[in-house]
């Protein structure tokens, strides 16, 4: 009979003479955090901790993306007229919450746009001072003279800019504005240029990238998307680490009811071979890596399936007013909190019974998976490792002894 360990190491994709695997599997970075895996191998589901959290700094934006995550979840409804900007002192609890605790990485995101938070910097800066790998996604309009060296100072370990447009018109299309003037587009590619030579003046280490989510407005301008992607490299004078492709994903319907079918299904299936012939093909000789979520586009171009989300313990995320929910992609969700971190311990809100209840309800297929979300992939390998059975002690510590935990994969604590 073959042994537990060893259909381990096969799902894992792992070769147990020389532990070899493939660095660059997001999934694969959950067996480097030792403590959190062995609980999962052992069946104490409950006991696993997020690695990452995501940060709201604001909930308000300068754009209006009409099928931004938090529109279609409706989180961009709550509060609205007040000024939704995280405050100093939700932020020291969050950080006080999250120091000492098994979080190692923020990633400071929305919501809304981060930078409308006159307080983004001081906060990237206070998170690294207390012991945080942080990283940024901005929608990179709303950078002023003097923050890409405040920033780079801080040593993100990436910042983001999401461009997701080869043209302007399309670039307001996306965004929810009249693009036919560009001095929004041509401001964002200038600020992402600023920032790739910024970071190679001072020489930090961060990943400096740019995002693409594809959709029916922009799949058809993928030569203008390479053309742009390098006239911005070269103008960076090769500053830019890497470009991210993913599909823009279709989550909840205006009743909150996950969207079963994917208008752009059709579109996805081809673009993987698309990206790789109008983009990687071009850009990757110029230095720039070209990072394509195959597997994104190629499960939402499959019919749907309520397949049950057991990778949510891996991540969080803390919304502008404080309040913890349970996925990114639920954040500000209604019925999703799990708890408020200004008024209870972080310990108090993981392990209480509001995430125990959700996690029951996704589970067991009650509340309906999103058709695809960040942690799709390791949630396949899990359910894979979870149909071996449960792991007694002897075994989950059987398995480590054959892993070189020291060799880690690159940003490993995002997850
Ligand atoms: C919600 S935004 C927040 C940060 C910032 N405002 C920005 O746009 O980068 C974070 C990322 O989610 C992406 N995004 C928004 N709506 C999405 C959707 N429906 N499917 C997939 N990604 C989406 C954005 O393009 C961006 O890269
Ligand atoms: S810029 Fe970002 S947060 Fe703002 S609406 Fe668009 S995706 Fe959402």
């Amino acid at each position: 009979m073959i042994k537990k360990t060893d259909k381990l190491y096969s799902i894992l994709g792992l070769n147990r003479s020389n532990n070899s695997y493939n660095m660059y599997d997001p999934s694969k970075k959950a067996l480097f955090h030792k403590e959190n895996f062995s609980s999962f191998l052992k069946g104490n589901y409950f006991d696993v901790q997020p690695v990452c959290v995501e940060i709201v700094p604001s909930l308000d934006c300068n754009f209006n993306c009409p099928k931004c995550t938090y529109v279609q979840n409706k989180s961009k409804e709550k509060d609205k007229g007040k000024k939704r900007l995280m405050s100093q002192e939700v932020f020291d609890s969050i950080i006080g919450g999250l120091k000492g605790s098994y979080i190692k990485s923020l990633i400071f995101t929305g919501g809304g746009e981060p930078l409308k938070n006159p307080l983004y910097l001081e906060f990237m800066k206070q998170a690294k001072e207390s012991g945080f790998e942080i990283g940024l996604y901005t929608n990179g309009a709303l950078f002023k003279e003097g923050d890409f060296e405040k920033l780079l100072e801080i040593k993100p370990v990436f910042i983001r800019v999401s461009l997701n447009a080869g043209t302007s018109i399309t670039h307001g299309l996306i965004y929810g504005y009249n693009g036919k003037n560009p001095i929004i587009f041509n401001n964002i590619k200038r600020n992402i240029v600023d920032l790739g030579r910024t970071k190679t003046k001072l020489n930090v280490p961060t990943n400096i990238g740019i995002g693409y989510i594809i959709n029916e407005k922009n799949y058809e301008e993928l030569d203008e998307i390479s053309d742009v992607l390098l006239q911005l490299y070269e103008d960076s004078e090769g500053g830019i680490d890497y470009v991210a492709f993913r599909p823009e994903v279709y989550y909840f319907d205006d009743d909150l009811n996950v969207v079963t079918e994917q208008p752009n299904s059709e579109i996805f299936a081809e673009i993987p071979d698309l990206l790789e012939d109008k983009i990687a093909n071009k850009v990757e000789s110029s230095g720039m890596r070209v990072l394509i979520n195959k597997e994104g586009f190629n499960n939402l171009s499959l019919p749907y399936q309520n397949i049950p989300n057991i990778s949510h313990p891996w991540s969080a995320s803390f919304d502008y007013d404080g309040r913890m929910y349970i996925t990114s992609e639920h954040n500000g969700m209604e019925g999703f909190c799990i708890g408020d971190i200004k008024n209870t311990s972080l310990k108090d809100v993981w392990y209480g019974n509001k995430r125990k209840e959700l996690m029951m309800k996704m589970d067991s297929g009650e509340i309906k998976t999103p058709p695809y979300f960040k942690l799709k992939s390791l949630n396949n390998l899990l359910l894979n490792i979870r149909d071996l059975g449960i792991f007694s002690e002897k075994e989950a510590n059987e398995f480590y002894k054959s892993i070189d935990i020291d060799n880690k994969p690159p940003h490993v604590n995002f997850i």
